[in-house]
Order: structure tokens, then C-alpha cells, then sequence
């Protein structure tokens, strides 16, 4: 069932570009975004949107976070389920309850999707399994249609939750104008680029296996990167810690000389990412600072960095989301090779299980 892969997350990570294209099918029009499942009325009186998950599928709650704000005009805010639940939240109606799971099963997430049903808020669930405990309890559902994933470390899955977040960001924008036609139009063209974007290029993948060897046997990993690529910083870290046991974080750039760039010397590594359609002098800046303190660098971007022990060229693409999707497959794979070459069984990682349905 590996279909000669050494693992299933290899496997999955591969599967991206399919998936991804299952994601779009019949959802984008020349100008609009369409979801057979969602009645547009769903947002009457809207005013906030709240996203509540955990782990990697709070990684792409928070990257809609980044869209709904900047192309939907919309107030968002962001909770972690297990804090959610206890921390007797305030709950108005004219927010929309949206709740992200791969399983839809995850305790944590289902109860603060019943909590936010009985509080008499419209839910919505983002979700990868039909006529899962989610999917039945919410007023409405977009599948992610990535498949079965059975790696622990989840890839695809929150590949193609951003893809529907995307999407969805769009679909409000129209709702709401804030994007004219035009710029839809230009996001939905970008949108079908995707799929070739996340496709492996094997003489990456074997650079990536390459260096991989420098990662091995530092004292710490922190993955940096600046507004959505903030939060792929997050997820990045998460790949890592999960099936490498190596200590990672996940930061955003600007944040380092707050604290963390105390920790710099040649045996902290600082896992860069570098869009050069997003904030790149800023980001770039803020590496620089981690490399002047010794720090070893891997950086990831589309433009040399000549500060970097070592650089990962991602394919030119004139969309910071294209590079966003470029550089997910990056740090999936590097955790990938660093977790094989230290002799991890990558699917079952310890202490851990696919799906958490206890508190
Ligand atoms: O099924 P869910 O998306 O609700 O799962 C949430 C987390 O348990 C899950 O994303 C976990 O963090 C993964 N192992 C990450 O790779």
C-alpha cells in the first residue's frame, strides 16, 4: 500500500498535488468560488469569524486567520480547542463558529462545536471525513477531500485545509465585496496553479535528503517566518518535533531579538523561510541577526541568501501563496529525511496516536 515509498507520509506528501486538484474540482468559476454545500446565507450577519482546532489543523486555522482578515474583510479570531472549551469563552451571534479537523473526531474540538451550537451560534466544520462526529453536529460542512491519511504527522491534510480556506476567503470577499471580480478572478487562476506547485521534484527532495545530515545534532530548531508564513513556521516545528524528537519552534521573525536570539550559536538551528512576495527585507533582516550570532541557517526561498549554511531553492512563482505552498513541501520533507536518518519509524512516533478522542 506504500506504493514503493519508504513510509506513508512520504507517500502522502507526494499525494499532494492529486489531492489538491480533488480540493478545486468543480469549486472555481472564472471569477467566483463556489461550494455546493455552503447556502451563502450562512453568513447573514456575520460580523467575526472564530476558528477553533488543535495541532497542525490549528496551524491552518491560524493561516485563514491571515485571508479571511486581509481578502474577506472579516474580523477573525483564533482559539485552541482545549483552551477554548475551559476557559468560559464569550460567544455573540453574529459570529461564525468554524471548527477544523481533519478527523472531525478530536474530543477537544467536537465539544467547543457543541458549545458553540448550544451558545446559538451557526457552526461550520472544515473536515476531511464524511458523516464524521463534526460533520453530523455542525449546521454545515466543507470536506477537504484529501483522502485517507494514515501518517501520524499530518501533510496532506493541511495542505488541502488551506486550500479551502483560500477558497473560502474568497467566497466571503465576494459575499462582502471586498474583492472586486478582477481580483478574484486573479486569485482563482493563482488557486489552479497550485497543484503543480506542490508536485516533488526529485532533484529537490535529494538536496533536502542531503542536508538533512547538518540537522541532526543541534540543541534546538527554530522554524521563523513572518504573517502566514508564521504559521507555517508553526506547523513546520510541529513535523519535526513529532516524528524527529528534536526540541522545535515555531516563531515569528520579528519576534527573535525578543528573546529567543540569546539562544543563538552554531548548534541552534534556524530553519528560515523567505517569501520574496512577502515582507522578504524584513524577514531577511531578521535571519541575518540569527546568522551575525553564529546561529547555523538553512534558509528556504526562491532568492539566494548567501548568509545560509545551506539554501533551498523553491521554483520562481510570482504569488506569495504559491510560495507558501512551495515551501510547505520543504519542511515536510526535511523533518521526513531528519526523522530516517536518525532511525525513527516515522509513522508510529512514540507517544502518539492519529486521531485524539479523549481529553
Ligand atoms: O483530526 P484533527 O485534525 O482534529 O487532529 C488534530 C491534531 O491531533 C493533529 O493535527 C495532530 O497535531 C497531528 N498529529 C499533527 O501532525
Amino acid at each position: 500500500q506504500k506504493d514503493g515509498f519508504r513510509f506513508f507520509m512520504e507517500k502522502e506528501i507526494y499525494e499532494q498535488s492529486v489531492v489538491i486538484s480533488d480540493t478545486l474540482m468543480g469549486r472555481l468559476r472564472e471569477d467566483e468560488v463556489v461550494f455546493d454545500e455552503l447556502d451563502s446565507t450562512l453568513f447573514d450577519g456575520i460580523n467575526e469569524i472564530k476558528l477553533c482546532a488543535c495541532g497542525t489543523s490549528y496551524h491552518s486555522a491560524m493561516s485563514a486567520s491571515y485571508l479571511f482578515e486581509r481578502y474577506s474583510k472579516i474580523k477573525t479570531s483564533l482559539e485552541i480547542a482545549s483552551e477554548f472549551r475551559y476557559r468560559e469563552p464569550i460567544m455573540t451571534k453574529d459570529t461564525l463558529f468554524v471548527a477544523i479537523s481533519q478527523s472531525g473526531e478530536t474530543a477537544d474540538t467536537l465539544e467547543t462545536l457543541k458549545m458553540a451550537k448550544a451558545a446559538g451560534l451557526k457552526t461550520l466544520v472544515i473536515c476531511n471525513v464524511d458523516n464524521s462526529s463534526m460533520v453530523r453536529v455542525a449546521d454545515a460542512a466543507i470536506l477537504t477531500r484529501a483522502g485517507i491519511e494514515k501518517g501520524v504527522a499530518s501533510t496532506k491534510a493541511f495542505a488541502t485545509q488551506v486550500v479551502v480556506f483560500w477558497m473560502l476567503s474568497l467566497y466571503v470577499a465576494k459575499l462582502k465585496g471586498s474583492l472586486t471580480k478582477m481580483e478574484i478572478a486573479a486569485h482563482i487562476s493563482t488557486l489552479r496553479e497550485v497543484p503543480s506547485h506542490v508536485k516533488v521534484d526529485d532533484e529537490m527532495h535529494e538536496r533536502i535528503k542531503r542536508v538533512s545530515k547538518r540537522y541532526l545534532h543541534g540543541h534546538g530548531f527554530f522554524f521563523i517566518g513572518r504573517d502566514i508564513f508564521y504559521p507555517l513556521a508553526l506547523e513546520g516545528a510541529l513535523k519535526l518535533k513529532e516524528i524527529s524528537y528534536l526540541h522545535a519552534e515555531g516563531y515569528p521573525a520579528g519576534e527573535m531579538k525578543h528573546g529567543p536570539i540569546a539562544l543563538a550559536d552554531p548548534e541552534l538551528f534556524t530553519i528560515a523561510l523567505l517569501p520574496k512576495h512577502l515582507h522578504y527585507e524584513k524577514s531577511k533582516s531578521n535571519v541575518e541577526e540569527l546568522s551575525a550570532r553564529d546561529s547555523t541557517i538553512c534558509a528556504i526561498s526562491q532568492i539566494p541568501f548567501d548568509k545560509a549554511d545551506d539554501f533551498i531553492e523553491i521554483t520562481t512563482c510570482e504569488s506569495y501563496m504559491l510560495e507558501f505552498f512551495e515551501m510547505m513541501v520543504v519542511v515536510q520533507l526535511l523533518s521526513l529525511e531528519i526523522s530516517i536518518r536518525l532511525g525513527n519509524d516515522v509513522d508510529m512516533p512514540r507517544n502518539l496516536a492519529k486521531s485524539v478522542t479523549v481529553e
